[in-house]
């Protein structure tokens, strides 16, 4: 689907961001290795929780999606799951993909987990290594780094002391599912903090987990409550939303019961640091994560150089930021971003191609790229989205304030995170 994108001078009101797509995933699979029933509201449906909600059913979890944003799950525990009768395919999410695999492997059974195009050009060796040295066998194509992939479960786990190689959620995720079953205490070590809503949530469901700087500790045959869960309004969602209020004049945008989650929200860092006018109100906790409502207002924006420890905690923001930076008085610098290359698309590739077609002066680094700002956006062309839910949105706000409208090929892979980003949208012109 092509979607035509038409510039705009303001946007003002109250706008409902979709419930946190990391948080979904989790209470998904938490819920299902839980004894009891877990009630999760505001649950994201989108097409990549759908995947991780159909693996979990097709390996015998008792899900149900009782209306459009709330999910019940009777869970019977860690060992309540069947062999798949099928392949189990992940679609487009990297989440699902991995989060799972750390389940899959604790299985006394054999199951093949496959995924889109995109997905099969992703790296998987990350979390294979620290899951074979726990015990569960992997085959993959090419040397065994990408799906499909082939997964001999076991019942013998093995505890572990791991340092990950790259900071990255997916993995101690995987790792921290898989060591729920090990006979003893896990210990992973990341070099940069990645986002922490499975150690708070497994901590909220009753297990024995412990943050300490960087390293988690967790304890193997811990049991599972089941829970409540409200799912916050998505922060990288809501992030489109706050860089397009920040970049138009008169603009004042509420955005209500977003997840603040210190490790999610570099991004808010970095655009107060820019100059932003962002005020946090409401601050409160829900099942362990930190919520408040954002208000929003146009603002005069600096650039920045954004690099090192943070960039794991605005990873997924860092497109969007990149259009903030367009607008920015000076220069912005990104590096260490290299992770970017293996998200749904090399995304730093996608951000210079895509900038440079709308006119946007961009110069690529191996690990992020360097953006001067105050640039007129022409528009007037025909941007590719690569399939790719946040460049989608993130070229569709930069067109927000182009001097000429923009078409966006293939849009509707926003349905991957936010199904009803273009009537949200609609609703603020
Ligand atoms: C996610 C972690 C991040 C992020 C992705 C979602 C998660 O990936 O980019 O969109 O839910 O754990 P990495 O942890 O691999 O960096």
């Amino acid at each position: 689907m092509k979607t035509e994108i038409k510039p705009l001078k303001s946007i003002n009101g109250e706008v409902a961001i979709p419930g946190d797509k990391s948080i979904s995933h989790r209470a998904l699979i938490i819920g299902s290795l839980a004894h009891g029933t877990t009630k999760i509201t505001n649950f994201l449906r989108s097409e990549d929780t759908l995947a991780t909600l159909n693996i979990l059913k097709a390996i015998g979890a008792n899900i149900e999606l009782t209306n459009a944003k709330e999910v019940v799950i009777e869970g019977n525990g860690l060992q309540s799951f069947q062999e798949p009768e099928d392949i189990l395919d992940a679609k487009n999410s990297g989440t699902t993909m991995r989060l799972i695999m750390g389940v899959l492997a604790a299985q006394n059974f054999y199951s093949v987990l496959t995924g889109d195009d995109s997905l099969k050009k992703r790296p998987m060796k990350r979390v294979i290594d620290p899951l074979s040295k726990m015990g569960g066998l992997f085959f993959g194509r090419k040397q065994g780094n990408y799906a499909p992939i082939t997964i001999l479960g076991t019942d013998d786990i093995f505890p572990i002391f791991y340092s990950t190689p790259v900071a990255s959620a997916q993995v101690k995720s995987a790792i921290l599912l898989n060591a729920l079953y090990a006979k003893g205490t896990s210990q992973i070590t990341e070099p940069y903090k990645s986002r922490d809503h499975t150690e708070r949530m497994l901590k909220y469901f009753g297990a024995n987990i412990e943050e300490k700087g960087t390293t988690v500790t967790i304890n193997g045959g811990d049991d599972l409550k089941g829970k409540e869960v409200f799912v916050p309004s998505d922060i990288s969602s809501a992030s489109f939303f706050i860089v397009a209020a920040l970049i138009m004049e008169n603009s004042t945008l509420l955005i209500k019961d977003v997840g603040i989650n210190p490790t999610r929200s570099g991004a808010i860092k970095i655009l107060k640091m820019m100059g932003a006018e962002i005020t946090t109100l409401n601050l409160r906790y829900l099942n362990n994560e930190p919520v408040c409502d954002l208000l929003v207002k146009s603002s005069n924006l600096k650039g920045v150089e954004i690099k090192g420890d943070i960039i794991p905690t605005l990873i997924d923001e860092i497109p969007i930021l990149a259009v903030a930076a367009s607008q920015a008085d000076g220069k912005t610098l990104i590096k260490d971003a290299n992770e970017l290359r293996y998200k749904e698309t090399d995304r730093i590739k996608a951000i210079v191609n895509e900038f440079t077609k709308m006119g946007i002066e961009i110069f690529e680094r191996e690990d992020g790229f360097e953006i001067s700002g105050k640039q007129k956006i022409k528009g007037n062309c025909t941007c590719e989205s690569y399939n790719d839910h946040r460049i989608a949105m993130s070229l569709a706000i930069a067109g927000l304030i182009a001097e000429n409208p923009i078409n966006i090929n293939d849009f509707d892979c926003v349905n991957i995170s936010y199904p009803r980003f273009l009537d949200t949208l609609n609703t603020l012109r």
